[in-house]
């Protein structure tokens, strides 16, 4: 017999019992992405290498190690199985001047791609939802951003998810930090591990997110980049405070989140929850005003965040809401001559009613179809034998609450399924 295969490390079957949190999940997310005046985009999963290298910056993890990419000899073409949507968000909004009347709400779901080591939590195909505002500039913007997510934390069940805010100011002031930044860490080379070593003239600022004990020693002495903030920046994010403040947002400011994709300036955030382990980034954003430019297109101020789906879920489990379940409302049994197509019309019928209904399949004896029309959940079983057929009619049969089985007559059944 040859070997079964199995599914790509990292890239996992969603089976119908987690798919119903799944469908649960995204209900409501569409909802309130809906109630906040969003509108839904399409992407593509595969994009241009080079739209990534661009956006998210040759020296982060992701374009270092992370992206799936190859080339097509038949185009000649560098292709990416996108690690995440914002590029090509911006990217669409550039090709089809989706802001020449003006700025954009969007949001976008599905597949991301990154080649990161699996755990839990971690996987190599994982699901976002991507909320972008496109051709807003003030911190009203990212106010609403924050408030969204607290809201959607809410309707989700969860509790325990808290905010950490960061502003990283403008390329300029970064640039000015940056000199400093790596002249610290070059005073205290010796203590600083692999990772910090060959970002320190690459992406100086990532090691200010180093898990590593000593690195951070090193980083607790290093200047401060709120140091190194004008005033343009300095009043946006007190603009965002004040607003997260009057909306009863709590929030920590963590000086050392810096993110892990180079398009972010002014506003980061991350919304994170202690039950998830190691992973416990739920979602992440900010602003990324000079990303239209970057990618050719004309200039425009934007902000958004992207959440994880497979976190979500995994918390909304946790937090223990009753698991989503939609048993048919009737099981149709059959036997007997000519009673298959009777079955059939009559499912077909209360289909068209609105009702959910799962006809028996697969032939078997009666009392295995009961048995079947039992394991199924449904409410109730509704039975055509011969003598049913004969008197236009159907026996009903309660399976979840004590009650006779009764026969009726056929045009009678919607009436006695109820809602
Ligand atoms: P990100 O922080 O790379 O940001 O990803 C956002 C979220 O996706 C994370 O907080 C996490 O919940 C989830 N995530 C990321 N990688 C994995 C993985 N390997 N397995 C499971 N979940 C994962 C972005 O992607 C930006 N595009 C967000 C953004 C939108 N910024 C502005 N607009």
């Amino acid at each position: 017999m040859s070997q079964t295969i199995q599914a790509v490390r990292g890239m996992n079957d969603v089976l119908p019992d987690e798919a119903g949190w799944w469908l649960e999940f995204e209900a409501k997310v569409e909802a309130w992405l809906e109630r906040y005046g969003y509108r839904n985009i399409r992407l593509p999963l595969v994009e241009h290498t080079q739209l990534f290298r661009r956006a998210i910056g040759e020296a982060t993890d992701i374009v270092e190690k992370e992206m799936y990419s190859w080339r097509d000899e038949l185009n000649d073409e560098e292709l990416t199985l996108r690690p995440e949507g914002t590029a090509s968000c911006v990217r669409a909004a550039i090709e089809h001047s989706l802001l020449h009347d003006g700025p954009k709400r969007l949001w976008y779901a599905g597949p991301m791609y990154r080649h990161e080591r699996p755990q839990k939590g971690r996987y190599r195909q994982f699901h976002q939802y991507g909320v972008e505002a496109l051709g807003y500039a003030g911190p009203d913007i990212d106010a609403e951003l924050i408030v969204m997510c607290a809201a959607l934390w809410r309707e989700l069940g969860l509790q325990d998810v808290r905010l950490e805010l960061n502003t990283i100011g403008s390329p300029a002031e970064r640039a000015r930090y940056r000199a400093d930044l790596v002249r610290h860490l070059e005073q205290h080379l010796e203590r600083l591990d692999a990772d910090a070593k060959r970002r320190l003239h690459t992406n100086p600022l990532r090691t200010l997110d180093s898990k590593n004990p000593m690195v951070q020693e090193v980083v607790a002495s290093a200047p401060a980049l709120a140091d190194y903030l004008g005033e343009a920046s300095l009043a946006h994010f007190e603009g965002l405070k004040r607003l997260l403040e009057a909306a009863g947002i709590r929030y920590a400011i963590n000086p050392r989140l810096v993110r892990g994709l180079d398009y972010y300036n002014l506003t980061v955030f991350e919304w994170i929850s202690d039950r998830l382990g190691a992973q416990g980034t739920v979602c992440g954003g900010g602003r990324y005003d000079g990303l239209f430019a970057q990618l050719g297109g004309k200039p425009a101020p934007a902000t958004g965040f992207a959440m994880g789906n497979e976190r979500l879920i995994a918390l909304m489990r946790d937090a223990g809401s009753a698991p989503p379940a939609k048993p048919p409302r009737a099981y149709v049994v059959f036997q007997g001559e000519g009673t298959i197509e009777y079955a059939l019309s009559l499912a077909e019928e209360l289909r068209r009613l609105g009702y959910r209904v799962v006809q028996h399949a697969g032939g078997g004896s009666f009392k295995s179809q009961m048995r079947k029309a039992d394991a199924s959940g449904a409410v109730y079983a509704l039975i055509v034998g011969e003598d049913e057929l004969r008197a236009g009619e159907v026996s009903v049969k309660p399976l979840r609450e004590p009650g006779e089985q009764r026969r009726i007559a056929r045009g009678r059944v919607a009436e006695a399924l109820g809602d």
